[in-house]
């Protein structure tokens, strides 16, 4: 930088660990996992965060925890009158609304065939994980395109970039996200909102896991991930999303941010077939 280049209002230095002061976020799927860590995360981070979650009692404890910046609201994500009502309760507690979080969804704890796989499966996933995105982001630019300002976000998943690694429900549900970003981003980016996706690896999420089997879930990922010495989990999704909703990141739309440690630009057999030519 030039030495005696004024300071361009719009290039800041941030304060560490206030990267959203001021700002009002909604999380959906806040009430654990991935979700509740971010929510942690916005709090630390200056945000006043309401919870939408359905998991009520779960949802309240961490809002009282969290003290007066926190609020709970139950929503299922997959109807509308509850998402409506969520951005309602979201401007009357705290004024307006500047990010959107859709975190909810749900997944599987077994692949199936396509022969095996019942419809309602595929419905079940549609509606929680894609109307559910489709919902927060239709409310949330709503209240966002009149104040020409906003951040739209979603969990989606490293299976947007690597095929056979999840159900075909929960990738159809996932890559639908992946394009409803990229079409919002060029609607929405008219009236300033920025709409971005991130995608983790695998995450052991479920804190009810006991210890053991949560060693074998980590020890195998560990094995299966690319970047070796580090376990991946809640943190790096929370982090990307606190980024990502903070002005640092204010040019950034239309991404899906991909956080699975290069997983998905590897090609594993290479590496495998090279190993015995050594
Ligand atoms: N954990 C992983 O390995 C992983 C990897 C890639 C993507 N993801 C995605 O991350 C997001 C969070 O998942 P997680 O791992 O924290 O799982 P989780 O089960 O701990 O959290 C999901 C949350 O969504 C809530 N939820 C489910 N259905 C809902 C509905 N209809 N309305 C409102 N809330 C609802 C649940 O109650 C729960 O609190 C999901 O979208 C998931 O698909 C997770």
């Amino acid at each position: 930088m030039h030495l005696n280049a004024k300071m361009d209002k719009s290039s800041c230095v941030f304060a560490p660990n206030r990267r959203l002061e001021g700002k009002v976020a909604i999380i959906t799927g806040g009430a654990s996992g991935i979700g509740a860590t971010a929510v942690q995360a916005f709090i630390e981070n200056g945000a006043k965060v309401v919870i939408a979650d359905i998991q009520d009692p779960e949802g309240e404890e961490i809002s009282t925890n969290l003290g007066e910046n926190a609020h709970y609201v139950h929503c299922d994500v997959s109807k509308e009158d509850d998402v409506k009502n969520l951005i309602d309760v979201t401007i009357s507690k705290f004024g307006h609304l500047d990010i959107m979080y859709n975190n909810a969804g749900i997944y599987d704890t077994m692949i199936k065939t396509i022969m095996d796989t019942e419809i309602d499966d595929l419905e079940r996933k549609i509606a929680v994980n894609l109307i559910g995105s489709f919902l927060g982001s239709k409310y949330a630019a709503k209240t966002m395109v009149p104040r020409r300002k906003g951040c739209i976000l979603f969990t989606t998943s490293c299976c947007t970039q690597v095929a056979g690694i999840a159900s075909h429900t929960y990738v159809a549900s996932k890559y639908g996200i992946v394009g409803m970003c990229k079409n919002l981003a060029v609607e929405l980016g008219l009236h300033g909102i920025r709409v971005n996706c991130i995608s983790p690896f695998a995450i052991l999420s479920n804190t009810k896991l006991n210890n053991e089997i949560g060693a074998i879930y980590e020890g195998m990922m560990g094995a299966i991930g690319n970047l070796k010495g580090v376990n991946h989990n809640k943190e790096d999704v929370a982090n990307a999303a606190v980024f990502l909703a903070s002005d640092e990141a204010k040019y950034l739309s239309g991404h899906n941010l991909v956080i699975d440690g290069g997983f998905s630009v590897v090609n594993p057999s290479f590496l495998k077939i090279m190993e015995q030519y050594q």
